[in-house]
């Protein structure tokens, strides 16, 4: 026998090789694409923080609706950006809230994409926290059933999954009850489980309009040194009765996402979050990086390191390159 007996080579020598060989294989089908709703009508306002992704006025979101079914790509997931933010995030629950309007209206044109909704109450209070305040701090329990009631708000409007991403501690429950008491145990939960305290929201602030006006999300969002506490949350989720869990950010967790799949059999996913997105579309206009290749290996990685399912700004473009 010839030396060496290994060449690993041998399956690297042309791209069916390679292809035939490939372990991780990206599917717009298992890609959720975001978008964010706003007032108004004929708006496509380009987010300064997020280059080709926009505020979309309903009409505008319909479209877009209708182009990620064409793509198919699994579905979208709408954040709505209200005309006025209160101090009880009044929108977020309201049949006439923004989210709920864009639903019914994107209902009516495409029919089987994925209509998935974030429930949070930040991007409707004034001051931009997750949560009811009371003396200065984000009321946990009092907040629960405002989320329970968006969630019913939204799928009562059309939605066919919630995601809740508050981190306030019981929502699952609260929202599952909900469902389940007015009619609606067939749609499934996917919960933002080990949702970590992140600078890489920075620019999906600028797009939502939902900083905090003070301090921070460091008490209920996780903090980021913490790994063993990631599956302590999931557990609890998945326990509450969570349909999917889910990592996030990505690619900075990606031990977190392997860990998770090592440990749990409920479909995972994983969000690439606004942040992420930033640093690609910046490096790439700087020419400092091949900005597709970025893209597809970006994606890659966060299925390799087990996500099934990926919610991206890139689910449109991924769904272009992947074709
Ligand atoms: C709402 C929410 C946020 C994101 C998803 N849902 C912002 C936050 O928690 O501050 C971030 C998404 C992104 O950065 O792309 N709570």
């Amino acid at each position: 026998m010839s030396f060496p007996t290994h060449r690993m080579r041998r399956l690297r020598r042309t791209q069916r090789l390679r292809n035939l060989v490939r372990e991780t294989r990206l599917t717009p089908e298992s890609m959720i694409y975001p978008i964010f709703v706003c007032p108004g009508s004929n708006v496509r306002k380009e987010i300064g923080s997020m280059p080709g992704q926009y505020n979309l006025s309903v009409d505008q979101a319909v479209n877009v609706a209708r182009e990620a079914e064409k793509a198919g790509i699994a579905g979208i997931i709408l954040f709505g950006i209200p005309k006025e933010k209160d101090e009880l995030g009044s929108d977020c629950y309201s049949d006439d809230g923004i989210v709920q309007e864009a639903l019914r209206a994107i209902r009516e044109n495409v029919r089987d994409l994925l209509l998935v909704t974030d429930i949070c109450l930040c991007e409707y209070t004034s001051h931009g926290h997750c949560g009811l305040i009371r003396h200065g701090d984000v009321e946990n329990d009092a907040t629960l059933q405002l989320l329970a009631e968006s969630a019913l708000t939204h799928v009562r409007a059309g939605a066919d999954m919630v995601a809740p991403s508050d981190m306030m501690d019981g929502r699952v429950m609260a929202i599952r009850h909900k469902l389940d008491a007015e009619g609606f145990s067939g749609i499934p939960v996917m919960a933002y489980s080990a949702k970590y305290a992140s600078a890489f929201y920075g620019p999906f602030r600028e797009a939502a309009g939902s900083a905090p006006q003070f301090g921070d999300r460091r008490s209920y969002q996780m903090d980021p040194p913490n790994a063993r506490e990631a599956l302590r949350e999931i557990q609890l989720d998945v326990d509450e009765g969570a349909d999917i869990v889910m990592v996030k950010p990505a690619l900075a967790y990606l031990d977190i996402i392997a860990r998770a799949r090592e440990a749990f059999d409920v479909p995972l996913a994983a969000y690439q979050v606004s942040g992420e997105y930033a640093m690609i579309e910046a490096a790439a206009r700087n020419g400092w990086i091949d900005r597709e290749r970025i893209i597809i290996e970006s994606a890659t990685a966060i299925k390799r390191a087990g996500a099934d399912i990926i919610l991206t700004y890139y689910a449109l473009e991924l769904a272009r390159l992947l074709s």
